[in-house]
């Protein structure tokens, strides 16, 4: 008698044992994705047609991720695509519409990161690179190095096939004319850096998790207005701006230096991996504890495509879908 309810409570805890085991990995979206176009300070009384730019970019963005995993694409080309489509446009401050430094050039800053693999590719400093986040992607998947600068990071453009532009392409003249009148010689203040409305910071990143399971992250920058000879920003500082592991991946808007100190990105994938946490507890300690207020956001994916887009800043640009058919295009919080 004692065998056998030792044998069927043995048998109970394998059953159930490996019923709470197959459910943590289960992975419950087929895909998901967020981006985030910067975070700073974007006043609700901005002018109307400005926020609808913002809002119907940041959904033609989340279009076309969502097109490339909703057709079993990969996460990589999800990502990629996504940022390109930032990149592009002026609005934003990565590519085209990249801020202008304290000598009025626009230095631009990438990174990308496979997660599954641990696999990454940055750069930082390239002023001909019309999508800096497709030259990140390269140097992950064709070199054996992970971070290219400046001078460097040019030559090994050349040795690829991503479209090179003059470097008065990024030069968009309204802003250009703009941060004459309002910063040249001013000096570096991240609480001054940005230009209008209010707005004071700004970067485009997504992550992505795909129905073959892999998980990636991408950020794209001009970095920060009027800032100094050589200095780089959080984006291509892997675990900084850029992080993605086998349970998340995570990439951050906000003060370069701020986010830089707290190896924010790969915090918050630490605090999953150690604590147990699931991706809103570890964004919400990341926000909340560990960065001051009015300094970044952040747009993270778990593996089971779970979602979390959160700033400390007021606002941020954003926008976020899955599989299940979650759909989310904001600027503000609430
Ligand atoms: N977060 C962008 C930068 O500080 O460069």
């Amino acid at each position: 008698m004692y065998k056998v309810k030792t044998l069927i409570i043995a048998l109970i805890i394998v059953l159930f044992g490996n019923i709470e085991t197959s459910a943590q990995d289960k992975k419950i979206k087929e895909w998901a994705i967020a981006l985030h176009g910067g975070a700073g300070y974007y006043p609700k009384d901005a002018p109307a047609e400005r926020t609808q730019a913002y809002m119907e970019a940041l959904d033609e963005a989340l279009a076309i991720g969502t097109e490339i995993l909703e057709s079993g694409g990969n996460a990589m080309d999800a990502v990629e695509a996504t940022i390109q489509y930032l990149e592009n446009n002026e609005l934003f401050n990565a590519g085209r519409g990249a801020v202008f430094t304290a000598e009025g050039k626009n230095e631009l800053d990438a990174a990308f990161m496979h997660g599954n693999t641990l696999n990454a590719g940055a750069i930082t400093g390239v002023t001909t690179v019309k999508n800096p986040i497709s030259l990140a992607r390269k140097v992950m998947e064709e070199s054996n190095h992970v971070f290219f600068a400046s001078e460097g990071a040019e030559i090994f453009a050349d040795q690829t096939n991503v479209e090179r532009v003059d470097p008065l392409y990024f030069r968009v003249e309204e802003k250009y004319e703009r941060w004459k009148r309002n910063n040249a010689g001013q000096g570096y203040n991240h609480n001054d850096s940005e230009t209008e409305n209010g707005w004071k910071m700004g970067t485009v990143g997504a992550v992505a998790v795909d129905s073959e399971g892999n998980i990636v992250a991408g950020t794209s920058t001009g970095g920060m207005t009027n800032k100094k000879f050589g200095r780089v920003g959080d984006v291509p500082i892997i675990g900084s701006g850029t992080y993605a592991n086998d349970l998340v991946a995570v990439s951050a808007t906000g003060w370069g230096e701020r986010i830089m100190l707290n190896v924010s990105a790969h915090a918050l994938a630490m605090h999953m991996q150690f604590t147990g946490s699931n991706v809103d507890e570890a964004m919400n300690y990341l926000v909340d504890d560990l960065l001051n207020p009015r300094e970044a956001g952040f747009i993270a994916v778990d593996k089971y495509g779970n979602i979390s887009m959160r700033t400390n800043t007021g606002s941020m640009f954003q926008a976020a879908a899955d599989s299940e058919g979650f759909k989310k295009v904001a600027i503000w919080e609430d």
